[in-house]
């Protein structure tokens, strides 16, 4: 179950009183600049536990787990406890994890506070970690007891943050709602003061939609869901490669990058037009704020031997969802490795020159 702003709280506050202890999980930004407005909105938490992690995808591993689970411990944590997950993907993700393995399962709720998180990683039942340098290979399907939306957070993130998240709801159109697709590219390239808005509820509304209307038909992902993936078995590979950096890729710019690949391999070998995929590619590299000028076919060799932990893939064959038209997008297609590079080739002239 979703709420939205100032009513999600009245929510919130009337189960607090059910748990015998509380966890707030959250990262040091989120606690910076959001953890206040939590406090005013819901005064009961005032007195619960706070574990605070650093920021960054670097974190979502098995050590900072270890260290939250020694955290609940200590603190007396048992099965009647409940973990908040305040903060973005990375927050929601690990929560998420912890929550389901702890005493084999303890509530736990999302708060989001990045974009990115509102319409896409809060929402879907999916939390993991990062492990053995692949992203989310070690992860569990449960749902938190609800999530609560309140977009008044977006006002501290940082710009970057913000346009990263709007990727995943591009994403969302592109694979499903070729109208949602249009009206995306009129509405999204404004000011982030702008775009802070009851428009903007609509709109993570819409993508939260989408993202159900897929993963309930099939929430282990064995075949429709995986259309969600679009743009994320290049872009995960991408994402990985440049963690290290001393400016590492946010999720949602190598999601940017991988829906490009992704789109040319999708004209190249299904039916996509030439026309949507220039369209497609021309609307990614406009968008404001985002870094994607990374020289990618330079690592192109690392890319392509991270693609064999795709979690689609089968008998050492690597499979893409990919695009036949904008709108529709299928899934289980094989690739192989000419075509990928090539892609990857198209994409860095696009990115260097841009
Ligand atoms: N489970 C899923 O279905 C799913 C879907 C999409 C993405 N993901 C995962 O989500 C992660 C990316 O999430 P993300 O983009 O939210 O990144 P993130 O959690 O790393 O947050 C981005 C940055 O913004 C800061 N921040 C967050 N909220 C803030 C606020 N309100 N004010 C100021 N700073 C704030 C964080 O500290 C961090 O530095 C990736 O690990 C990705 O794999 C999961
Ligand atoms: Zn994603």
């Amino acid at each position: 179950m979703i709420f939205f702003n100032k009513k999600s709280y009245n929510k919130l506050n009337s189960i607090l009183f059910k748990y015998s202890k509380i966890f707030i999980l959250t990262d040091k930004n989120v606690k910076k600049h959001c953890l206040l407005k939590l406090f005013n909105n819901a005064p009961l938490l005032k007195n619960s536990n706070l574990i605070v992690i650093k920021p960054g995808e670097i974190e979502k591993n098995i050590y900072t787990c270890i260290y939250i689970w020694k955290k609940i411990i200590e603190n007396k944590g048992d099965r009647n406890s409940l973990i908040i997950n305040f903060g973005g993907g990375v927050i929601t993700d690990i929560g998420g994890f912890i929550a389901s393995l702890f005493k084999r399962g303890i509530d736990f709720i999302n708060i989001p506070t990045t974009l990115l998180s509102m319409c896409d990683a809060s929402i879907g039942g999916k939390n993991g970690i990062d492990f053995y340098n692949i992203k989310n290979e070690i992860g569990i399907f449960n749902n938190p007891k609800f999530i609560l939306i309140d977009i008044s957070y977006l006002e501290t993130i940082p710009k970057k943050e913000f346009y990263s998240g709007i990727s995943e709801i591009y994403k969302h159109g592109l694979i499903f709602d070729y109208n949602f697709w249009c009206y995306l590219k009129l509405n999204l390239n404004k000011k982030k003061e702008e775009l802070i808005n009851e428009e903007l509820i609509n709109i993570i509304k819409k993508s939260i939609y989408i993202k159900k209307k897929i993963f309930e038909k099939d929430p282990l992902e064995k075949n429709l869901r995986k259309i969600l993936n679009f743009g994320h078995t290049i872009g995960h590979s991408i994402e990985t490669c440049f963690i290290k950096e001393n400016n590492p890729l946010t999720h949602g710019e190598s999601i940017f990058i991988g829906m490009m690949c992704e789109s040319w391999i999708s004209y190249k070998m299904l039916d996509l037009s030439k026309k949507e995929y220039n369209d497609i590619c021309n609307t990614f590299l406009k968008v404001p704020e985002i870094n994607i000028k990374k020289n990618i076919y330079k690592k192109k060799n690392e890319i392509l031997s991270m693609l064999i932990y795709d979690k689609k893939n089968k008998n050492g064959k690597i499979y893409f969802s990919l695009l036949n038209k904008i709108g529709k997008c299928i899934y289980n297609k094989e690739i192989k490795n000419n075509i990928i590079e090539e892609s990857l080739k198209k994409i860095n002239k696009k990115l260097i020159k841009n």
